[in-house]
């Protein structure tokens, strides 16, 4: 009699979050995967958990001058100033070619006024093809002289409110990581009846070349992504998921499954591979499978039996 092999152990990457059903916990972080197609030779849109596009404003926008990238020990500053086709120009060139994936597509908006992300939740709101939207919040607010919504909890909470008002879709907000205290933030988005938040966005930061003594950005300040900030977006990312019971979508310098893991274990539930996909386009591919390879090796059923799962 012949003994019976071990059969190979089977792990679920599949979970329910804000109302998405995602294949897996690992999304592209918005403006570093294009709008689609920029990757779709390289990378299967159908093996992501979500597709999370480019910052759309209502209407078109060019953004900052260059130079407006600048490579940095750990990390990348950038200063792209979301730069966008705007909301119908995204509709018409990049939503047809969005609806042929059966993928969850997440569309990242932005505006400098509450008016703004209310039109422009509005307008996307009523096409198909878009699942959620995720409200940038680290924008400045120019009827506030430039504040950014995301760093004062009564301007974030009035644009969370505004935007909810008018979708049905489910809506994550993404936190700024600029602010002394995250809580009251995360606390501001469950209370306007946010689905998820998600965090970090990139933090303020500046390169000054040291011949011309000039900043190396046009800009002058950028926002600094990359490797350097995921210990900090874990901090804020474990602080929030004390705060709140929504599900946290953590991004900020995962470049392994590693990283992606601590999030989880941290108090995310799902995850998002931003500035990595600059250096390895299939980056995500690789978090997914580095997921899957880790629930294996500790023989875990179900990555939802990772989630909030840190031994103090
Ligand atoms: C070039 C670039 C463009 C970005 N554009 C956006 C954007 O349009 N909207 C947004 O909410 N975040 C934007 N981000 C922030 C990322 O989505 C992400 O939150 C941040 O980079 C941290 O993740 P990472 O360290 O893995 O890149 C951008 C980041 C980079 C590097």
């Amino acid at each position: 009699m012949t003994s019976p092999t071990a059969l190979p152990f089977k792990t679920d990457l599949s979970l329910e979050l804000a109302g998405l059903r995602l294949r897996n916990p690992v999304m592209v972080a918005s403006g570093t995967f294009g709008y689609g197609p920029e990757y779709a030779d390289v990378v299967d849109l159908n093996r992501l958990g979500a597709i999370v596009v480019k910052g759309i404003s209502l209407e078109p926008w060019t953004g900052n001058r260059t130079p407006r990238l600048h490579e940095v020990t750990g990390g990348l500053l950038n200063a792209i100033g979301l730069q966008n086709p705007g909301a119908e120009g995204f509709i018409a060139t990049y939503l047809p070619f969005l609806r042929k994936y059966d993928v969850p597509v997440v569309v990242n908006i932005w505006g400098r006024a509450v008016e703004d992300y209310v039109r422009v939740a509005e307008r996307l709101s009523s096409e198909p093809g878009i699942h959620a939207l995720e409200v940038n919040i680290s924008c400045p607010n120019i009827k506030e002289g430039g504040i950014s919504f995301g760093t004062r909890v009564d301007l974030a909470s009035q644009v969370i409110g505004a935007v909810r008002k008018v979708t049905r879709l489910p809506l994550i907000i993404k936190l700024s990581p600029n602010v002394s205290d995250i809580r009251p933030f995360a606390r501001a988005a469950a209370d306007e009846g946010a689905d998820a938040i998600s965090l970090i966005n990139s933090f303020p930061a500046m390169a000054i070349d040291i011949e011309t003594r000039r900043p190396v950005l046009a800009n002058v300040t950028g926002g600094l992504s990359g490797a350097a900030i995921h210990p900090i977006a874990v901090k804020l990312v474990y602080e929030a998921a004390q705060a709140v019971s929504i599900p946290i979508i953590a991004m900020g310098g995962i470049r392994s499954a590693q990283e992606a893991v601590e999030f989880l274990i941290a108090g995310a539930s799902a995850v998002a591979v931003g500035t990595a996909t600059f250096a390895d386009p299939q980056a995500c591919l690789r978090v997914i499978e580095g997921l899957e390879a880790y629930l294996v090796r500790h023989r875990i059923a179900s990555v939802r039996e990772l989630i909030r799962t840190v031994r103090l």
